[in-house]
Order: C-alpha cells, then structure tokens, then sequence
C-alpha cells in the first residue's frame, strides 16, 4: 500500500502563506525549523489564487512555497484545493451552490459551497486536480496528497433538484426496480406507494414525520456522493501519480456522522483524522480517545491526526485555551491511540478571516510565547519517538459501531429520543479506558466480507446499541461467541434489517437467540425516572418486558413497576467457550463498570498495566522487533502511578517498578524488554 513518505512521527500544520505578505515565510520556515517541523498541508483553500479566472492558472506562488519548504527539510501534504470553489464558480453557475433540508440555497462568501452531486463542479474541480497533479507531481517537497478538506463537513446532504436528481439514479441502481423500491421503503403505509422513480423526492422539509426508509436511503446516497467526490479526485491523481499516496481528512469525532467512514477507509492510502476537544462534554478527553480508536478500528492500524488545536478554537460558545502542558497530553493521547503525526489546524493564527480567533502553532504574539515554546517541546517530544511509527496499538476488547445506525437512529420517530446509538458505546468505553483496558472501536461499514474474521479476534465484543443489524453483521457477532469471545450486546440492538423493517416475532431479533432473550415490549423511561434492578442498581432510560430462555443465566430483574420480574442483566454460556451477554437499561456508572469487570474476568482481558488514579495507559508494540512502549497520560487531579519499567521518552528518566506522574503529567516509556 502507498503511504506518506518521511520517517518518524509527523509534525506539523496546515500552512496558509497566502494569507500573508510573502517577506513573512523566511520566518515561518526558520520557525518551523525551530520547532521540529517535517510536515505541512499546503494550499487546502486556495482555488480562488490558484485558478483566479476559469482555466487560468497561476501555480508560480505555490511552487515558491514548496521550494522554500522542500530547501529546509520540510514535507509538504499537498492539498487538491477542492474544498472551497471561487466566486467565479457560483456567479456563473448559481447551481452549484448547495440547498438545505428547508429549500434555501446558500449564498457565496463562507467555505464549501457546493453541492456533491453537481457535475460543474465535479469537472472544474477535477480540471484543478489535474493541473495541479502535472505541475507539482515530482515536487520533491511532495510527500502525500490531501484530497479535499473534510469532506461533507458543511455540505454533506444537499437537498437541491440536481440532487434529487442524482438520488433517483442512486435509487434505480439500488433498487432495481420500483415494486423493489415500494418494498424497501414499506410504503403501503400513508399512501407513499410510487409508481415511478420520477415521483421520488429527496427528503426535505415535510408535513410530518418522514419515512425512516427514504431518510436512511438519502444518508446513505449522500454519503456516497461525497465519496464519489473523492474517488474521482483520487483517480486523477493515482493516473498522474501512482507511487504518491493520498488522504482526506476525516471527522472522526463528536457529533460528525455523515459520512460512513468505515465505507470510505477502504478508498484510502493513509487515514486521517481531525480533532477537536469539545469542551461541553463532561469529560472531553474520553471523547478524543474514543475518536483516536474508532480511526484506528476504521483505519486498521496507524493513522495521521491531520488536525487538532494548539489552544484554543474559535467555533464554540466558550473557546477554552490550554493549559500548561495540555497540547503535549492531547498530541501524546492520539499518538498511543496509533497516530503516527501530529498536525495542527493551523500554522500561524490568522489575523483576519472567520478564523482569526483560532489558535496555531505561531500565536498572534510571536516566536515569544509560552504556545511556541510548548510547540518547540512537543517537536522534541516527538522526534524522541521517531520509533514508534508504524507500531499497533494493542487491544483485547472490540466494540462495534456502525455510521447507518446513527443516521437510522437520527429520525424523529424511535421508541425513545433518549437513545442514540453511541451512548452506551461511549460509556463502555469510557468506563473500560478508566481501568486502563484499551478497545478497538470498529465501524461495521469497514468491514463488509471480513468481520467474522475480525472479530475472531478479540476477547471481548461489545455490540451497543446496534437498532439496525444486517443478517451478515449478526452472524459475525454469534461467530465471536462461539469461538470464545464474550460478546456483550445492548438493548434496542438488532431489531430492524438493514430496510429498517422490524425483526419479527420478539426483540433483539438478529441477537434473540444468541442471547436466548426475547422481547415483548419496550418500556422506555422518562428522563428522571429510574427503574430498580433486584440487584441493587438502578436503571435509566430503558426497561422492557422480557423472557429469558432455559438455559440463560439471569444476572439482574427488574425489581418494580409494569415489568417486574423480567429479566434486564443475563448471560448465556455459547458451546465454544464464549459467552453472550445482555444488558436491557442504562446502567450508572457503577453497576456497569461491575459489569464489564465480570465480563472482562471471564475473557481474560487485564489491564494494560496497574494503575492508580485517572491516567490513560495504553501500550503500542512494534510486531517486527517486539519493541514496546507505554504511554501514561494523568488526566486527574491528582498524582497518579502507573508500574512499568524502562525509559521515559517525554522526560528522559528511567523508571523502575512504579512510575508517578504529576496531575496533568504524562510519559512514553520505552519498555524493557520482557525477560
Ligand atoms: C476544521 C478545518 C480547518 C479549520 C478547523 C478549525 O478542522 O479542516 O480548516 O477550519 O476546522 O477548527
């Protein structure tokens, strides 16, 4: 497979020099020097410089900048320049201009404008590529192509007629036929009943609710359109030049779920991945190490963190900075969870444009700040860990999550708002991450012929809340059973197919007889009101109305209300070896992590390493040489420890037995290798 060429762990930043008088780069190339820095992503929006009049290029600039960049050692990931269209594209082709689910079209003037299905600005943007591929395609400065910039981050689902269009083809190809179509979308019901393909529309703003199988049909089409979009880019590109690799950055992330990533991973050279800390969530760092997994799950080992902050963003309510030491512990967070760079939006904060009030690798205030001081500590950091490049990430625990879920489970109409698919996931997660035990977060769409043969793999499978199940997907889960795993599956998992059509004749459907489990009816809870388990724990958001088969071990009932004495916690022994769990509520915190305990127990899945205190310890192996090292990152408050021996990467100290990090410390212990 192609990869970005260059040696250890990347560093670096998007580079906007446009946005600058040109005297500035001397500077910004002596102060990347300072700091370490190998990589950059160059010219991610600047068709409007680049091509200021239709077919009129002006390139020279450019080559300027990767020349200086090349002349100082500096690689550059060379942007497509896609991702936002010149005025000159809308002003004379209007269409092109995307339109939201309420009908208005967006006006020029931000950044994305442009709708994934238009051929105009499929062609103007492909003749782009093209140009840019002949011109800077042997650039020795060249170490990987940027295709995009996170694609479908403003524009992912277009409502317009050129879409709709485009969506009916998508439809016929899928479908085949309309009786087909009338089928998959159930629409005997409310007199949806079509007749002709022409008589579809996209899913925009309606009467009342839509019908749940033509909004997943268009999320899955726009999805589709965006790869598309990238497909066609990278075409041009591997015809012009084969041997260089390419990427797009994802948005594997908090509240990004658009496009089906575990789909588009297989279309990729390297996999990349940009990140932000959300500071609204209550613990945004188990967030980004959820994220830092799911890429590597979807990704299948290392992966590129395209982008995260220096310090502060600038599109939320309160834009937090960081704290002293902050950056160094986020970037260490993603480099254990299998980042092989760490990259910055952006280089130099820009002084003016929607951005201004971002953070950079060079603040407002200059080279004379504690930011860049930091930022110069972290390029040494990382040049200390040139090593552990191309190393995994080791993980016994898989848990499974699917992008189709989160747009199935996005309608208006479930049994319960309360539930959206990544809940439960996040808090296993979370919960597992706290006992140091490290998970592999696999999206089911990356894996469409091999996950049986993946998921043979791991210990322990989570399945949380996986409300649509294709039979395949089922089957490989039962597969892990009986070949020993200990499978864990959450309630409202498994009960409509892949059409959204309900699984008949009792829930979970796909995982009834795995589970030995059926469903009569869902009781879901009001927000406020819990529901005791006869265990003593108390349980939120779901209870329901159940049978467990003969031969299901039942951990937990519910104790009161409609459907006392149905079982909510059971397990079931798998010939094989395996087990299958079920957990019908939302556990707290507590009763949970009692939970995966028990289960992690009977799969043999330790701690990466004992630990006190709230610290992230995750350990990345080089298969080749059994090299290892630990990474300790204390998010607490206190002085955490951790017990390893070798070396300290970040610190240089060697530790012997115990290691102890100062709240906000962190260290990348090169082991000593096991006797
Ligand atoms: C995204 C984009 C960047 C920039 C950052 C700001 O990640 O790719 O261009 O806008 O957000 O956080």
């Amino acid at each position: 497979m192609r990869q970005w060429s260059g040696t250890g762990i990347a560093y670096g930043a998007d580079y906007n020099p446009e946005q600058w008088p040109e005297e500035v780069r001397a500077e910004d190339v002596a102060l990347m020097r300072e700091a370490g820095v190998t990589l950059v992503s160059v010219g991610i929006f600047s068709w409007g410089l680049l091509e200021p009049e239709p077919g009129r290029f002006e390139f020279d600039w450019l080559e300027r900048v990767l020349d200086d960049l090349h002349a100082a050692g500096i690689g550059v990931d060379l942007a497509t320049a896609t991702a936002s269209p010149p005025a000159w594209l809308s002003q004379r082709w209007p269409e092109v201009l995307p339109v939201d689910h309420e009908g208005r079209r967006a006006t020029f003037g931000s950044r994305q404008s442009w709708c994934p299905s238009s051929p105009v600005y499929r062609e103007r943007s492909l003749a782009l590529v093209e140009a840019l591929a002949a011109r800077f395609g042997a650039h020795p400065a060249l170490r990987l192509w940027h295709i995009s910039n996170e694609l479908g981050c403003h524009n992912a689902r277009c409502y317009c007629d050129v879409s709709a269009a485009a969506f009916r083809t998508w439809l016929q190809r899928r479908h085949g036929d309309v009786a087909a179509l009338n089928d998959a979308w159930a629409t005997a019901f409310w007199s949806q009943h079509y007749t002709s393909f022409e008589q579809v529309q996209v899913p925009a703003l309606s009467t009342s609710f839509p019908n749940p199988a033509h909004a997943l049909d268009f999320a899955r089409f726009s999805s589709e359109e965006l790869l598309g979009q990238h497909l066609a880019e990278q075409a041009v590109l591997r015809r012009v030049t084969p041997d260089v690799a390419t990427t797009t950055n994802f948005m594997v992330s908090a509240g990004q779920t658009s496009m089906d990533y575990g789909r588009w991973a297989r279309a990729q050279d390297v996999v990349s991945n940009d990140h932000y800390l959300v500071h609204a969530l209550p613990d945004p760092r188990a967030e980004l190490a959820f994220a830092a997994d799911m890429t590597r799950g979807i990704a299948g080992g290392p992966w590129l963190l395209m982008e995260h902050s220096t310090s502060a963003v600038n599109w939320q309510p309160v834009n937090v900075a960081k704290a002293p030491g902050e950056m160094l512990r986020d970037s260490l967070a993603h480099v254990a969870r299998g980042a092989d760079g760490v990259m910055f939006f952006q280089w130099r904060a820009s002084s003016g444009g929607a951005e201004q009030w971002h953070s950079g690798m060079v603040p407002h205030a200059g080279r004379d700040t504690a930011r860049f001081r930091e930022v110069v500590e972290l390029g040494a950091v990382l040049r200390r860990l040139a090593d552990v490049r191309g190393s995994d990430v080791e993980a016994d625990v898989a848990v499974l999550v699917d992008y189709e879920n989160t747009w199935a489970m996005e309608g208006p109409t479930l049994p319960s708002a309360r539930v959206g698919h990544l809940d439960v996931a996040h808090q296993v997660h979370r919960l597992l991450r706290e006992r140091q035990v490290t998970a592999d977060v696999l999206a089911v769409g990356a894996h469409p012929d091999d996950l049986a043969a993946v998921l043979a793999g791991y210990r322990v499978v989570v399945v949380p809340t996986l409300y649509l199940c294709d039979d395949a997907t089922a089957a490989a889960v039962a597969a892990a059973a009986a070949a020993g795993a200990q499978v864990v599956v959450t309630y409202l998992s498994g009960v409509v197919d892949e059409r959204v059509r309900v699984r008949l004749g009792g829930y979970p459907g796909a995982f009834r007889e795995l589970l030995g489990v059926r469903v009569e009816e869902f009781h879901p809870l009001l927000a406020g009101v819990g529901t005791a388990l006869d265990d003593g724990s108390t349980g939120e958001v779901w209870s329901e109305l159940a049978r467990a088969d003969e031969d299901v071990e039942v951990l937990a009932a519910y104790a009161d209300g409609a459907v006392a004495g149905s079982p909510a916690l059971t397990r079931r022994a798998v010939p094989g070896g395996g087990a299958a769990w079920y957990v019908g509520t939302t556990l707290d915190d507590e009763a949970l992590d009692g939970l995966l305990q028990a289960v992690c127990a009977a799969g043999g899945v330790v701690p990466v390493a004992a630990a006190t205190g709230y610290v992230d310890v995750v350990r990345r192996r080089d298969a080749a040489t059994g090299r290892s090292w630990l990474f300790a990152l204390n998010h607490g408050d206190e002085v955490a420890t951790v017990d390893v021996d070798g070396v300290d990467a970040v610190s240089g100290a060697e530790v012997a037995g115990t290691l102890r990090l100062a709240p906000g410390g962190c260290a990348v212990v090169a082991e000593a290798p096991r006797a």
